[in-house]
């Protein structure tokens, strides 16, 4: 399973192509429709989220609500384009540091960072969660289902490192899609402050897969590994800067007795661990525990109180261009983090389990159980 998408942040619509997924899975219009609901909401948006509301339509490749086996189609029109379309918009010559703005003009010889951030910009992550949301439904059928939660935001962080994976649901409830109350109060007030400073904030949240089979990825060669595949996909997010599987960084300080998780057996309870801190993964291949990655994002680039910088014409120095934009979007990067990665099982469990048909995939999966 492969996909592509297309679409600027001011043009009519988003565009992705979704092919090799299997035929006969039958989809949920709606329950695409409320993760792209999840990504809009957050506290610390700007203006934009309250004018998009986003709707994905399938144009292809879905026949009375299962899908056939060709390439899927899904479009979600932009919502801000009729305000925007042919009216004259002067072009903007102060790039903002921390964006694509000036890489992107030198590199595509283009005089109005705009045309730079029409692409650059995190609306595209709209059909990213659209694509992770398809497979989703496909994973949901084999037992595989996924949470993500807000670990910490500018200098405001929840206490406890392991969060059970039942615990994640309820960070669905809060404006900053954190578990607990207090941090999401100590959250919060970091964003306010931020947005009174005229300042931006970035953070980490955290993704766990349940269900996942053992074997996914491979020990074999490099561009097979599951982890080298995950931080890919999470990394080609706007913004994101660092990856981190199960215990990450903090596995670098400590001896290995303290970092491996042994393995032990029972009859009828089959292998078991009592530690996760490899986050699932082990040789680059699922390894049948819960799947937890973290992700850091940098603070938002657009900062109301602009940083210096240097006009591209005129190489005089200047203020950053101000534009509409989210103080803090770390909750709405979570969902796309967490649709990235079901986009990658759900590519890798077809690739052990494959392929044309949702019926063929099932004989399979239980062969293997
Ligand atoms: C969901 C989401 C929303 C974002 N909203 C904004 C925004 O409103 N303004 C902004 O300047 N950057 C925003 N960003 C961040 C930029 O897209 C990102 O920092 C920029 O592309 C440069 O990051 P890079 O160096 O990792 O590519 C957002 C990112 C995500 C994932």
């Amino acid at each position: 399973m492969r996909f592509l998408t297309a679409g600027e942040s001011h043009g009519p619509c988003l565009v992705g192509i979704v092919e090799g997924f299997p035929g006969g899975v039958p989809i949920d219009v709606e329950g695409i429709n409320s993760d792209l609901a999840r990504r809009q909401q957050g506290y610390g948006r700007g203006g934009r989220m309250a004018i998009e509301r986003d709707q994905v339509e399938i144009l292809t490749g879905l026949v009375n609500g299962e899908t056939i086996g060709s390439p899927i189609t899904l479009r979600i029109v932009n919502r801000d384009y009729p305000n925007w379309a042919g009216k004259e918009h002067p072009p903007i010559t102060l790039p903002r540091p921390g964006h694509g703005d000036f890489a992107g003009s030198v590199k595509y010889r283009l005089s109005d960072t705009r045309l730079v951030a029409e692409r650059g910009s995190a609306r595209d992550t709209a059909m990213r969660v659209a694509v992770g949301s398809l497979a989703r439904q496909l994973l949901k059928g084999f037992g595989i289902e996924s949470g993500v939660h807000v670990v910490k935001i500018g200098g405001a962080a929840l206490e406890e490192r392991a969060v059970p994976f039942a615990l994640l649901a309820q960070a669905e409830s809060s404006p900053v899609r954190c578990v607990d109350k207090k941090a999401s109060q100590a959250m919060l007030e970091e964003i306010d402050k931020a947005r009174a400073d005229g300042d931006t904030l970035g953070g980490i949240f955290e993704v766990q897969v349940k269900g996942v089979p053992v074997g996914l990825g491979s020990h074999a060669h490099w561009d097979r590994r599951l982890d080298g595949k995950l931080a890919w996909a999470l990394m080609s997010i706007p913004g994101i800067k660092g990856v981190e599987i199960g215990d990450g960084f903090a596995c670098a300080g400590r001896r290995g007795s303290q970092v491996h998780d042994e393995l032990f057996y029972e009859p009828g309870k089959g292998y078991y661990r009592t530690t996760n801190r490899a986050g699932g993964i082990e040789g680059g291949m699922s390894n049948g525990e819960i799947l937890v990655v973290r992700a850091a994002m940098k603070p938002i680039p657009t900062l109301q109180k602009p940083l210096r910088t240097v006009d591209i014409r005129s190489h005089e120095p200047g203020l950053a261009s101000v534009q509409r934009s989210d103080t803090c979007a770390v909750p709405a990067a979570a969902v796309v983090g967490e649709m990235a990665i079901l986009t990658v099982i759900a590519q890798e469990f077809l690739a052990v389990f494959g392929g044309d048909s949702l019926k063929e995939i099932e004989e399979r999966w239980h062969r293997f159980q």
